[in-house]
């Protein structure tokens, strides 16, 4: 059974970017068994509005979060609930191909959400908690991944943004702690949801996800959650696999040489599995 983190007699509203479908859906549906009154929100405001009704959650609204003002409307809103307890910072896009292959548009979007998108939300957020009148503060978490921490051939601007993110997890919480403000994030490697879907099958990224773990988005909500009230500041999923990220990355020209052997693993098991 998962621990009730909102106090009774003192409801807590949270917000949940890109929480339409995949992880963003299970936080929110994670939060709500957690006692708090959470906005399911995303770009796609329908999406938003269905995925609130199917897990009981307080409302579904359209938010972009490349708009810095709108997060904000948004963390307002929340209040009128009820005093802002969480903010996850969940929206993410992927796109496929090296540096060299995407488009000025593809890079702008990927920098624009998963970076800018993840400033933004938390900038709303800090702002929101440090005005409410109890002061408790409150819980930013942010959803990175395992790519933050290595070098990811042919991911190379999504890992760039997402390791971003992952340092301003760990810059955040000296600069917010005076408000009992806790930042956690979570990187998680592969995850089944449509960012995985939507990748090429014979493509050396689906190798690379092939040869890890794949969670699913339930697993990944309860342990970014699991994370709020303490001061852990961030985890890898799998432990193993970030350890071992984390040693490519201090020998990218060990890992040049690893990496092919990896998609291979991952190659072998995509076809076995019968996908190529
Ligand atoms: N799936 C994986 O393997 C995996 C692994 C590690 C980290 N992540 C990260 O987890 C997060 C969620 O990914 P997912 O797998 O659930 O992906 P998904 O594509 O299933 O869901 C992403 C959601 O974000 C929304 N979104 C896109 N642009 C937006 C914007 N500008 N404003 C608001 N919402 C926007 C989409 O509409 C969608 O509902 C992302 O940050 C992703 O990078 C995913």
């Amino acid at each position: 059974m998962p621990k009730t983190l909102v106090k009774p007699g003192s409801p807590r509203s949270a917000v949940v970017t890109g929480a339409g479908r995949g992880i963003g859906r299970a936080i929110a549906a994670e939060l709500v068994g957690r006692g708090y009154d959470v906005i399911v929100t995303d770009l796609d405001a329908s999406a938003a509005e269905v995925t609130a009704h199917e897990i009981g959650a307080a409302l579904g609204l359209g938010l972009d979060v490349t708009d810095p003002e709108a997060s904000r409307d948004m963390a307002a809103r929340a209040q009128q609930i009820a005093p802002l307890g969480a903010w996850v910072c969940n929206a993410g896009v992927l796109f496929e191909g090296d540096t060299a292959a995407l488009t000025v548009s593809q890079i702008r979007t990927t920098v624009e959400v998963n970076v800018l998108g993840v400033i933004w939300g938390v900038r709303a957020a800090a702002d929101a908690f440090r005005d409410q009148k109890d002061a408790t503060g409150g819980e930013i978490g942010i959803v990175a991944s395992l790519s933050a921490h290595a070098p990811v051939p042919g991911l190379s601007v999504y890992a760039a943004t997402k390791a971003a993110v992952l340092s301003l997890a760990t810059s955040l919480p000296s600069e917010l702690r005076k408000d009992k403000i806790r930042v956690h994030a979570v990187c998680p490697d592969g995850v089944n949801t449509a960012m995985v879907d939507g990748m090429a099958n014979d493509g050396d990224v689906r190798a690379a996800l092939a040869a890890g773990v794949l969670f699913t988005p339930q697993q990944v909500a309860r342990e970014l959650v699991d994370m709020f009230g303490t001061r852990r500041v961030y985890k890898t999923l799998p432990a193993w696999r970030g350890a071992l990220a984390r040693a490519g990355s201090f020998a990218p020209g060990v890992f040049m040489h690893v990496d092919p052997l990896v998609r291979k693993v991952g190659a072998r098991r995509l076809k076995k599995a019968g996908i190529r």
